[in-house]
């Protein structure tokens, strides 16, 4: 068949079940075109958007100012080495990622992923330290490569797979709708949750620590938001034990959060910083950025990529911050406010919704059973088979949905930063709509 002969959705998922490895089962419609929000298929089916392929195409499917910068620099060169022949892509991205990074942060190093971020970055709080151990959070996720894999705590992604990296250990995530007894306060519950950090780190590292990383939201657990003051003293605690703070903010990077960074609104300046997914709006690029100090611990020849730092990735890059920083980070503050509030009532509405809860663009609707009790009698039992039924559903009705959580039971509002209120309210109609049928509520 030619490449231009057009397909279909029944052809796409033959050749992906005769040749793509499995993993795509779990997956959504095929994609023939992408539009801001909107999805089409090989069928003629249009979806309004609400996950962006994984919280990725923050300023739009095909943005234009993107896609021109991208088609830019293909008509000047597409590789060279980015490790080997200094180029202009590069150097600009680096000075405007020490722009519009928090704090001191200043050089970067670039990657092609997420998970080749956090690696990157565990090599050098290790090089930084000369310490070798590594806290993460349970229920966390940092990618599915054997070291960034060691730090997801997530068991159901390591079956039949390991042994990771050693010396790399979990403490518990600041849940607190799931945290057993939680009677505490915000402030009492930040402190006990990043206590929990230390008690790890005492009882399980022989104090050989070289950093702690967490996600200042979970993305992939459940758009878990820790308790104001949990960030600020989980830097203290790390600092206390000479490690560096590493936040992973692959998937609350670049105005997800209504910030350009999710740090930036607890005021806490990581050691090094990880970033991937919304930086070039879909092009595949990552990247770490540490202070000097720390940076500079990196010799010639330590780390590098050959793809990495890809110059069209990176004036993709440099267009979609342009983009967000034209008022979509703003937008995305008063639009999460708006949501926030609205899923606030579909909460009150619905038992099923155990809780709602995200900063900006990253919204989580926890779907329960209120028959069972779920882990350590904390609160009402998951509900992952609601979850999929609901997401299946609201993709009956054109619109794609995300479902995660450590327990698959959450809804996941994390559409293109452009989505207007209109399709917002859509998609809380059409959710409605779906979760009364569901459940007789
Ligand atoms: C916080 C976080 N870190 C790392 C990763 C891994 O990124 P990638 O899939 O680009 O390797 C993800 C992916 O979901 C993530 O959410």
């Amino acid at each position: 068949m030619s490449r231009n002969e057009p397909s279909s959705n029944e052809t796409i998922e033959r050749q992906y079940e005769e040749y793509v490895m499995p993993i795509w089962k779990s997956l959504n419609v095929p994609i023939r075109r992408a539009t801001d929000c909107t999805v089409e298929d090989f069928d003629g089916n249009e979806y309004l958007d609400v996950f962006s392929g994984i919280s990725v195409t923050n300023v739009g499917h095909r943005n234009g100012a993107v896609a021109d910068a991208a088609t830019a620099q293909l008509d000047e060169f597409v590789h060279g080495c980015s490790y080997v022949h200094p180029n202009r892509p590069v150097a600009e991205l680096a000075e405007r990622l020490a722009e519009i990074t928090p704090g001191d942060l200043r050089k970067s190093f670039f990657c092609n992923s997420g998970t080749e971020a956090v690696e990157g970055a565990i090599k050098l709080a290790r090089k930084y330290t000369g310490s070798k151990e590594v806290v993460a959070l349970e229920m966390g996720f940092h990618g599915r490569t054997l070291g960034s894999l060691a730090l997801t705590g997530n068991h159901t992604y390591k079956h039949d797979m390991g042994p990771t990296i050693n010396d790399a250990v979990h403490a518990p995530a600041p849940y607190r709708y799931r945290w057993p007894d939680e009677t505490r306060s915000a402030s009492e519950f930040a402190a006990r949750s990043a206590a929990e950090i230390e008690h790890v780190i005492g009882t399980h590292t022989s104090d050989d620590l070289a950093a702690v990383v967490v996600e200042p939201i979970m993305g992939e657990g459940g758009i878990i938001v820790p308790p104001e003051g949990w960030l600020e003293r989980v830097r203290e605690i790390t600092h206390d034990h000479g490690a560096l703070l590493i936040v992973d903010e692959v998937q609350t990077g670049y105005g997800r959060t209504g910030a350009m960074f999710a740090s930036e609104h607890v005021d806490v300046t990581p050691d090094i910083l990880t970033q991937a997914k919304g930086i070039a709006n879909g092009l595949p690029l990552g990247a770490f950025t540490a202070p000097p100090e720390i940076a500079d611990a990196f010799d010639a020849g330590d780390h590098l990529s050959t793809f990495g730092g890809n110059p069209i990735a990176c004036a993709a890059a440099l267009a979609t911050i342009d983009e967000l920083q034209g008022g979509i980070v703003a937008e995305t503050a008063e639009k999460g406010r708006w949501l926030s509030e609205r899923l606030t009532e579909l909460a009150a509405d619905f038992d099923v919704v155990g809780e709602t809860r995200g900063r900006g663009l990253m919204q989580g609707v926890e779907l329960v059973d209120l028959s069972a009790t779920g882990p350590r009698d904390a609160a009402p039992a998951p509900d992952k088979t609601l979850a999929a039924a609901v997401a299946d559903e609201l993709r009956e009705r054109g619109i794609i949905m995300g479902v995660g959580g450590y327990y698959k039971n959450v809804l996941r509002f994390q559409p293109p930063l452009t989505i207007s209120t209109e399709q917002l309210d859509r998609t809380l109609a059409a959710l409605r709509t779906v979760l009364a049928e569901a459940t007789d509520e």
